[in-house]
């Protein structure tokens, strides 16, 4: 983390749980045991039909809420999508977009981009994902797919609009399987990330965009991966379901400031 530079951000990704009623009695025990500090942002990414209700669960906490998909057209025959003005009517303030589990199914590198411009346009932070799997990593191919994913996300944006963007790096080994990026493997990726959008845009928009790390993050990891330069933040998935496990990752975020 850079805290001089650039926001520490604590991210919970559902995925597929949590009912609306499971959501309110999630938020319920978190407002017991959340920490009073300011020094992250704390953002919960829900299911669609969850949205609504985690925003209302979580009114009068610190913590903002997500969704985890968007279509980029603004409306019309587009059965079971849901749009960027859905999201900000639910009360949604950012998005994750590219998660693997969407990559994996029908997401492309091109409709990242259209999602990612959408988000933007409509007020909504993208949370954009990339990250390589263990066949690219052993291929050596990881940071070539890591820039042509960042790289294509954003492209066509303006600078002042990339102010608005977040990285998550999440190799797909990682995610769901106990086995955590070291610090070292991630802190090399994000500051990998960092530099290609460095030679994209440029040094003052690079050094403020928070990247967050995510795969299998847990409250005995966090401390030391959060550690790093490079890495500003978490996006959590299995241990973010439970209200002390996400609470003692927030507070692994309470550390000083790693130097650039
Ligand atoms: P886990 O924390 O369950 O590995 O999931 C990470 C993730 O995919 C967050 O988006």
């Amino acid at each position: 983390m850079n805290r001089k530079y650039r926001k520490c951000i604590i991210a919970a990704n559902w995925k597929m749980n949590k009912t609306p009623t499971e959501a309110k009695e999630f938020a319920k025990q978190f407002k017991l045991i959340a920490p009073k500090g300011r020094w992250c942002d704390i953002i919960v990414c829900a299911p669609a039909i969850t949205i609504p209700a985690a925003v209302r669960a979580f009114k009068e906490t610190r913590v903002t809420v997500g969704g985890q998909n968007v279509y980029w057209k603004q409306s019309g025959a587009y059965t079971g999508e849901i749009s960027t003005d859905m999201l900000v009517d639910a009360g949604a303030e950012c998005v994750i977009i590219g998660h693997s589990e969407r990559r994996s199914v029908e997401e492309t590198d091109y409709s990242v981009n259209l999602k990612t411009a959408a988000a933007i346009k409509a007020g909504l932070t993208p949370i954009i994902c990339v990250g390589e799997s263990l066949q690219q990593r052993d291929l050596g191919v990881a940071f070539d797919i890591i820039s042509t994913q960042v790289k294509m996300a954003v492209a066509g944006l303006t600078k002042p609009q990339m102010r608005k963007v977040i990285f998550a790096y999440e190799p797909l080994w990682a995610i769901g399987t106990g086995v955590n990026a070291t610090p070292e493997q991630a802190e090399e990726i994000c500051e990998h990330i960092r530099a290609t959008i460095r030679k994209a845009f440029d040094a003052r928009v690079a050094r403020a965009i928070s990247i967050l790390y995510g795969g299998s993050m847990n409250p005995s990891n966090a401390a030391e991966l959060l550690a790093m330069p490079d890495v500003d933040g978490g996006l959590i998935g299995g241990a973010a379901l439970d209200p002390e496990k996400f609470v003692n990752i927030i507070k692994a975020a309470n550390q000083p400031s790693a130097k650039e």
